[in-house]
């Protein structure tokens, strides 16, 4: 992993939909130099297809930038993730913990949680797509959490850990 990026990343900034553009980053490096930034989430069909290639544009001083990808195509995750090391983001992120009802019927953000084996085939093609550090942020594991249970959050840890070797995850509790 960068260690410059993994320095910074002992205080982030979380990824924000609405929120979190670049606007609000370069306000938030004026704050801290040593801070770990996060894009909003962007979705990687709207990346592969063309339509949102404008939200990549970053200016360097926001720099350690990580960008949040949702998805969950693997292909397409993998060809986002090239183009978002293209732009000189520090680390790609997968949305693995988004609840809403409208990134569920995407069939991305959270429900991923009860998918491993769709999770690992996304995490290595980020990972065959870019040398930029590949990370993940889900969510905890609540009872009343739909379809999200403990039983099937051991598998998803094994994914992570075991079989794709990701470097850091962080986890939204609520
Ligand atoms: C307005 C808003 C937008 C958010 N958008 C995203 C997002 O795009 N991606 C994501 O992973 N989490 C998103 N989150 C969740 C936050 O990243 C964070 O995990 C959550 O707010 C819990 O952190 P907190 O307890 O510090 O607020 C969003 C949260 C808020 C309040």
């Amino acid at each position: 992993m960068n260690t410059e990026v993994f320095s910074a990343s002992r205080l982030s900034v979380a990824p924000m939909m609405a929120w979190t553009d670049r606007h609000c980053r370069y306000f938030h490096r004026l704050i801290s130099k040593n801070a770990l930034l996060y894009t909003e989430m962007v979705t990687a069909p709207a990346l592969v297809l063309g339509g949102a290639l404008r939200l990549l544009d970053f200016n360097p001083e926001e720099q350690p930038v990580a960008l949040q990808l949702g998805g969950s195509d693997p292909d397409q995750l993998g060809k986002a993730t090239a183009l978002g090391a293209s732009y000189g983001y520090d680390e790609i992120n997968l949305n693995l913990g988004c609840p809403s009802d409208r990134v569920q019927s995407g069939s991305f953000g959270a429900v991923l949680m009860t998918e491993p084996d769709v999770v690992r085939a996304c995490l290595e093609q980020m990972q065959h797509a870019s040398t930029a550090d590949i990370t993940v942020k889900c969510r905890s594991i609540r009872e009343h959490f739909g379809r999200i249970n403990k039983i099937r959050c051991v598998p998803f840890r094994k994914v992570l850990i075991e079989r794709v070797r990701i470097v850091k995850h962080s986890v939204s509790f609520r």
